[in-house]
């Protein structure tokens, strides 16, 4: 078996657990032409045009700074609280089609309420309530994350954190941080992710990514994180991955995402079995599965495929996903049994 590859039906029928997905990087083209037309927004009238804005092109730079000017596009197009509810729905029935049975869905209250100027609590509201309506029509089981950018002020991510909390009825298990990893520190954000913590969030960090090994590291010992998003350059200090070993870190990686802001130079060259064979809990994730044109399933092909890593360990990886789900004892016991059954 480990030496064959398998069709992509394979890969859609497999159940699928996924924890690392921006809503704002989930829309879909053709809902931006609606949105557009229906807000007055000036964009190109064509798909292929538009596409050009806010999806990774062939012909782009692959560079972090092109990867995140792609939201700057995006946020245009958060004009009222159908446009947040809609983009939510869609991003899970797109989704549950491609057969995920759980999905950590992320979503950065201040940059879909700044076009308008919506209040936070508002958007978080509007992002709960259809995450929660979507999730019970098609059938997967769906929390949120909120994530926050390194970029931004640190005060907005004070009041996403306290909102958060108070959410977590609502599905809302975690916080993320986001953004430019390469120009901003995580510092500032040490003591909101502490009490983020404290109130019962989980934590998970963008690191490692755009930056180096040393980032993994603080995400760990300074912010708390249980899981690191990407964080595919701890391979670069030995020592930063033992830590994560012991500290039995999970890691969100993304391969196409990586290869398209410029980690690394070619998909073959991804570190993701290197990764495995060291022993660290590696788990299969889209990241911005509009801006990649990918969807997950795709993900898993691509890998088995370009990368040659064997069914046997993909199948581990989705289990590790399921093992690493913010999820309540009881709850997560019941996904693995899920995907374990499969
Ligand atoms: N890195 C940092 N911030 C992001 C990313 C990413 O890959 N995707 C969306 N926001
Ligand atoms: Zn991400």
């Amino acid at each position: 078996m480990s030496n064959q590859t398998a069709p992509l039906n394979f890969y859609y029928s497999l159940p699928k657990v996924e924890l690392h997905r921006h809503l704002e990087g989930s829309l879909r083209v053709s809902t931006m032409l609606d949105i557009a037309y229906a807000n007055g927004i000036s964009l190109p009238k064509s798909k292929f045009e538009l596409s050009k804005l806010v999806q990774i092109q062939d012909e782009d730079a692959l560079t972090f700074q092109n990867f995140l000017s792609k939201f700057n596009t995006l946020r245009l197009f958060y004009k009222s609280p159908e446009v947040i509810k809609r983009m939510t729905r869609e991003a899970v029935e797109d989704a549950a089609k491609d057969n995920i049975k759980y999905l950590e869905l992320r979503f950065t209250p201040v940059a879909l309420s700044r076009a308008e100027n919506f209040p936070l609590k508002d958007v978080i509201d509007w992002v709960c309530s259809s995450a929660a309506e979507a999730a019970k029509d098609f059938e997967i089981k769906v929390r949120l994350l909120a994530s926050v950018n390194r970029h931004e002020s640190p005060e907005l991510a004070e009041q996403v954190a306290r909102l958060a909390a108070e959410n977590i009825e609502r599905g809302i298990v975690g916080m993320d941080l986001a953004g430019n990893e390469v120009e901003f520190s995580a510092i500032p954000f040490k003591g909101i992710f502490k009490e983020a913590k404290q109130a019962g969030l989980q934590i998970t960090i963008h690191a490692g990514e755009w930056a180096g090994a040393e980032n993994v590291r603080e995400a760990i010992e300074e912010l708390g994180a249980k899981r690191i998003g990407h964080g595919v350059r701890v391979m670069e200090d030995e020592q930063v991955v033992a830590l994560a070993r012991e500290h039995g870190i999970t890691f969100e990686v993304c391969v196409t995402s990586n290869y398209q802001s410029g980690v690394v130079p070619s998909l073959d060259a991804h570190p993701i079995p290197q990764m495995m064979h060291a022993n660290l809990n590696v788990t299969v994730d889209t990241d911005d599965p509009g801006i990649s044109r990918i969807d997950l399933s795709h993900e898993y092909r691509m890998i088995r495929e370009e990368l040659g890593v064997s069914l046997e360990s993909l199948k581990e990886c989705n289990l590790q996903a399921a093992r690493s789900a913010f999820l309540p004892d009881d709850e997560r016991e019941a996904l693995i049994m899920i995907i374990e059954k499969e």
